[in-house]
């Protein structure tokens, strides 16, 4: 079978997860290709493959603006035959309140004649708030590892489930969706300080082309979705992001050495982490 990654990671965790599970489709003998939702990219026709995976990661409890308007490009299939979806997530957190993310694309894609047959999430370290220590990182990462092959064989088979979403979790994702009209403000307005040097990565980075190089130095236009893959990746953290600067996490994890121990959590979340920790781990002792 052919499969058609399409995927969006404003720092990496998203693509990491997708590409491990691309690997997974391989070993079991099938086609995988994959393509970055970016401004600059071009994509192929995804009615030609037998299956289209799309990847991104939760913001504000919603799939990033650019994930929805990339979406509702599609071109239309055949409604009485469905093309098979499968949603990939990651998020920081281990919340239900996540699911919420994949009503809309859900929407699109049925409006355009696909079905999303099947939905994975998994908990990847934050790009913004604060950031995980290196050790959470390494069991999220663990935790991803050890659960993919298990979406590969569903997926693979043509099997998979989707997950239910309350009233309550629809409505906070929907007044959340706020994110994706202040993000062009907010990012207009995020700016360079004397630390950098001019290297251009965080344009070179930008999915949206939302960043110019103006005499050696970052210049933001309108167009920012707040992937946070800019002030993440700056070399000298010379980034400040106006009113989420509090919030700013610098630097790519590692995902190496061990992995934290259940009293090593972090106080924020903790049972929700610990919980979906063990049920991967579990998952994994069963076999
Ligand atoms: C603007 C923004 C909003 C976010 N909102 C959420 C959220 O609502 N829930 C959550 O669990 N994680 C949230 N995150 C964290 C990311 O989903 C998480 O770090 C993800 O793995 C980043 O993936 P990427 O590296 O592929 O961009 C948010 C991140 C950003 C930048
Ligand atoms: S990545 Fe950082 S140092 Fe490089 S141009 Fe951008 S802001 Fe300046
Ligand atoms: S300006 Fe920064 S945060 Fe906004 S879309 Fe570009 S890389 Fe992402």
């Amino acid at each position: 079978m052919r499969f058609a990654f399409f995927v969006f990671s404003g720092t990496g965790n998203t693509r990491r997860v997708c590409s491990r599970l691309a690997e997974e489709l391989e070993a079991r003998g099938h086609e995988t290709e994959t393509y970055p939702i970016r401004t600059d990219s071009t994509y192929p026709d995804p009615r030609a493959y037998d299956t289209v995976l799309i990847g991104y990661p939760v913001h504000a409890f919603n799939a990033p603006a650019a994930v929805l308007k990339f979406l509702k490009k599609f071109p239309k299939a055949d409604k009485k035959n469905p093309k098979p979806v499968y949603l990939v997530r990651t998020s920081g957190e281990p919340l239900k309140l996540n699911d919420a993310s994949a009503i809309t694309p859900r929407r699109i894609l049925k409006h355009r004649g696909y079905r999303v047959r099947g939905e994975y999430r998994y908990v990847m370290p934050y790009n913004i708030i604060f950031r995980h220590s290196e050790k959470m990182a390494v069991r999220m990462w663990r935790a991803a590892e050890t659960q993919l092959p298990a979406a590969a064989d569903e997926i693979a088979a043509g099997g998979g489930t989707r997950r239910g979403v309350n009233v309550l979790k629809r409505s906070v994702a929907f007044a959340l969706r706020i994110e994706h009209t202040a993000m062009p403000a907010l990012g207009h307005h995020f700016k360079a300080t004397d630390k950098c040097v001019g290297c251009g990565v965080c344009a070179k980075i930008c999915p949206q082309g939302n960043i110019e190089m103006v005499n050696g130095k970052p210049k933001f236009k309108r167009s920012c979705v707040g992937c946070m893959g800019c002030a993440f990746s700056c070399p000298e953290d010379a980034l400040k992001i106006s009113l989420l600067n509090g919030w700013r996490v610098n630097g790519k994890y590692a995902f190496e050495g061990e992995p934290a121990e259940d009293g090593e959590v972090q106080r924020y979340c903790r049972k929700s982490y610990i919980r979906y920790f063990h049920s991967a781990e579990d998952g994994e002792k069963k076999k």
